[in-house]
C-alpha cells in the first residue's frame, strides 16, 4: 500500500440553471482550472491531522475513534466528515489499518475560499479520490459522486451536488439532481469572462429566502423554474453547437429570472449591465447570488471592453480557463 498521494480538483461556474436545478430542474455547470490540492498520507499514530491555512485551520488534529465528533471548525469539516463517511463505507483490511494507524491531510487552494469556486465540495472530493486510491478502492467516479454529495447534504443539510459532480467529471455539464444525470458537454473552451463583486452570501439562507418566495407564490415561481429549465435545454445545444450568440441570450433570459426569484444583487446587476453594454453577448450572476460572482460570454474582440466595463462597476476580474479536467492523480 502506498503511504501517501496528491490529488487535485477543479472549481466549477454554474452556467445556467441556479436554484431551479434545486427543485429537478437541469443545470449547465462548467469546471474551471483554479484547483483545489490534496496531500493524503497515512501516518503511523491513530490520529486524524488536517492542515488546511487556506481556511485558517493548521496543527488541527484528534484521535480516529472521535471523527466526526465534538465541535468541528467550520473549514475542517468537509474534510473530516469524509474521513468518516469513506472508512464507514468500506471494511477492506487497508482500511482497517487507517482505522488502526491514522491520515494526515493537507489542502491548498489556487483560489480564495471566499469566491463561490465550491472549495468544499472539490476538497470533499479530493480527499474520497486520494482515500480510495490509497487504499486500492479504486471506486468509479459516481461512486466517488454518491460519498462526496452525502458528505456535502450531511453538513449543508442542502444542495443539489452539481459543484460536487464538476469536480469529479471535470468539462461542461449537464446535471440534474441529485446525480440522476451527469452527461459531459463535448465542447471547446467556453469564452468566459468572470467578475467577482464581494464575499458569498452564504447558499443555504438564499435557498431558504427562494424557497419562501415559493411557498408564498407557488405557482409563479414553479413556472419561473420550469422556464429556467427549458432555457437550460437549449442552452444545451447552444453549448454543444458552440453558439455563443445564442448562448449569451439565454443567459440574459436566466439572469431575468434570477432577478424575479429575488437574487440578483444590486452590484452583480451593475457588472452584468456593463458587461453587456461592452458588447458582451450575455451576462448573468453565476452561483447562489446577491454578491460573489457574475459571468459574461464576449466575443475576442470585445474582451477587454467588457472587462473593463466589469472593473469600472467595482467587480475584480478573475482570469480562468473554462471546461478543464476533473479530479485526477498529481504525479511527480
Ligand atoms: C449555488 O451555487 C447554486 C444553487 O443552485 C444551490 C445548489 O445548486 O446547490 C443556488
Amino acid at each position: 500500500m502506498k503511504t501517501s498521494i496528491t490529488v487535485s480538483a477543479p472549481g466549477k461556474l454554474m452556467l445556467l440553471g441556479e436554484h431551479a436545478v434545486v427543485y429537478g430542474r437541469p443545470c449547465i455547470v462548467t469546471a474551471v482550472n483554479q484547483r483545489m490540492k490534496a496531500i493524503v498520507e497515512l501516518i503511523g499514530e491513530p490520529t486524524f491531522q488536517l492542515e488546511a491555512p487556506d481556511v485558517n485551520i493548521t496543527g488541527y488534529q484528534k484521535p480516529m475513534s472521535e471523527l466526526g465528533k465534538g465541535d468541528i471548525p467550520k473549514g475542517a469539516k468537509f474534510v473530516e466528515i469524509a474521513v468518516k463517511n469513506f472508512l464507514a463505507s468500506q471494511s477492506t483490511s487497508e482500511v482497517k489499518k487507517i482505522h488502526l494507524g491514522g491520515v494526515k491531510i493537507t489542502t491548498t487552494s489556487e483560489f480564495s475560499s471566499q469566491f463561490g469556486f465550491g472549495s468544499s465540495s472539490a476538497s470533499t472530493v479530493c480527499t474520497i479520490k486520494a482515500l480510495s486510491e490509497i487504499t486500492g478502492a479504486s471506486l468509479d467516479n459516481k461512486a466517488i459522486f454518491d460519498l462526496s454529495y452525502k458528505t456535502v447534504l450531511d453538513i449543508q443539510g442542502k444542495g443539489s451536488g452539481f459543484d460536487v459532480a464538476a469536480a469529479i467529471f471535470g468539462g461542461t455539464l449537464y446535471y440534474v439532481i441529485p446525480g440522476k444525470i451527469i452527461e459531459s458537454l463535448k465542447t471547446d473552451s467556453l469564452p468566459l469572462i468572470v467578475g467577482y463583486s464581494g464575499i458569498k452570501t452564504d447558499t443555504a439562507i438564499l435557498i431558504n429566502q427562494v424557497l419562501e418566495k415559493a411557498k408564498k407564490y407557488p405557482e409563479v415561481i414553479e413556472n419561473i423554474y420550469d422556464s429556467i429549465g427549458k432555457l437550460v435545454e437549449q442552452a444545451k445545444k447552444a453549448v454543444l453547437s458552440k453558439n455563443w450568440q445564442t448562448l449569451g441570450k439565454l443567459m440574459n433570459f436566466n439572469e431575468g429570472y434570477l432577478s424575479t426569484l429575488g437574487v440578483e444583487g444590486k452590484k452583480l446587476a451593475d457588472m452584468i449591465y456593463a458587461a453587456r453594454d461592452a458588447g458582451a453577448y450575455g451576462a448573468k450572476l453565476s452561483g447562489a447570488g446577491i454578491r460573489d460572482c457574475m459571468i459574461a460570454l464576449a466575443p475576442k474582440n470585445k474582451t477587454q471592453a467588457v472587462k473593463d466595463g466589469i472593473t469600472s462597476a467595482g467587480g475584480q476580474v478573475i482570469d480562468i480557463k473554462a471546461n478543464v479536467e476533473g479530479v485526477g492523480i498529481e504525479y511527480g
